[in-house]
């Protein structure tokens, strides 16, 4: 894929979306950037001149595609990238249904409604979906139970998109990151109980490397999944 490509990115606002946002802002990719609410994406108008942005909460899938009716989409997506995401640590115990239900719907739910409607263009261009998993996508530690559910749901839906899309020609990535420095990792550390220090994590610049490697590979092969861990 050359350049100005169309990339339709989700948690474009902070952490490893930011990276990846900055990186292809910089070559001069079209971006549509996603953003939970139009204040949100005022911001991200202002910081990534020439991006057009799309509004929708990923909180509540089922008003997705209703709004978006209500915007203008653009004609043409080379790769939907979502990276998006929420956590909320806590034992079965006390995990209540609401919380199991928001991170089933920002990390799950809400990629496979974004897909759904993503789908044509994505066919037409020959494009590209990649999800951003995480190491609790293939490994479900105490604690983590919703996470993680939500996490391996997402690689089931990435599997199964890559069967069924492959002789459309669209491409299926997964990459699962291991602690990653960002807003999400400072929550993480505070709900362990936990001292925060972003040295000792994964930079978020990192991820996006690995992001870019995957939908920058020519099209004659796919990068199915990515394993990205802590070097130190
Ligand atoms: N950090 C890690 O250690 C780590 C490790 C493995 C995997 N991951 C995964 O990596 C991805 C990015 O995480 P991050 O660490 O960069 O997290 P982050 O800094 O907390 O960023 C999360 C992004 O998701 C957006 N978002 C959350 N809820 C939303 C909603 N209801 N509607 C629309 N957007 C919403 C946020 O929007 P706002 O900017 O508006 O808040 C933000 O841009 C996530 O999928 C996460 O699960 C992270």
């Amino acid at each position: 894929m050359a350049g100005m490509a169309t990339h339709v990115i989700t948690g474009a606002g902070s952490g490893i979306g930011a990276a990846v946002a900055r990186r292809l802002h910089a070559r001069g990719d079209e971006l549509v950037l996603h953003a939970r609410d139009a204040g949100r994406a005022k911001e991200l108008a202002a910081e990534y001149p020439g991006a057009s942005t799309l509004v929708g909460d990923l909180a509540d899938p089922d008003k997705l595609s209703w709004a978006f009716s209500h915007q203008s989409l653009p004609d043409r997506v080379d790769t939907l990238l979502h990276i998006a995401g929420v956590v909320d640590l806590g034992p079965v115990g006390e995990l209540t249904p609401k919380t199991w239900r928001h991170q089933l719907n920002v990390n799950l739910i809400a990629p496979a409604e974004l897909t759904r409607h993503f789908l044509p263009q994505l066919r037409l261009s020959g494009g590209h979906v990649l999800f951003v998993n995480s190491g609790a996508g293939l490994r479900a530690s105490a604690d983590w139970s919703a996470y993680a559910a939500s996490k391996h749901g997402l690689k089931a839906l990435a599997d199964s998109l890559r069967h069924e899309e492959h002789d459309n020609g669209v491409r299926v990535t997964s990459v699962y990151p291991g602690r990653t420095a960002s807003p999400m990792q400072a929550k993480v550390h505070q709900q362990e109980g936990k001292q925060y220090d972003p040295a000792q994590w994964i930079d978020p610049e990192s991820v996006a490397t690995t992001i870019l490697m995957a939908i920058d590979l020519p099209g004659d092969a796919e990068v199915n999944d990515l394993t990205v861990r802590p070097g130190r």
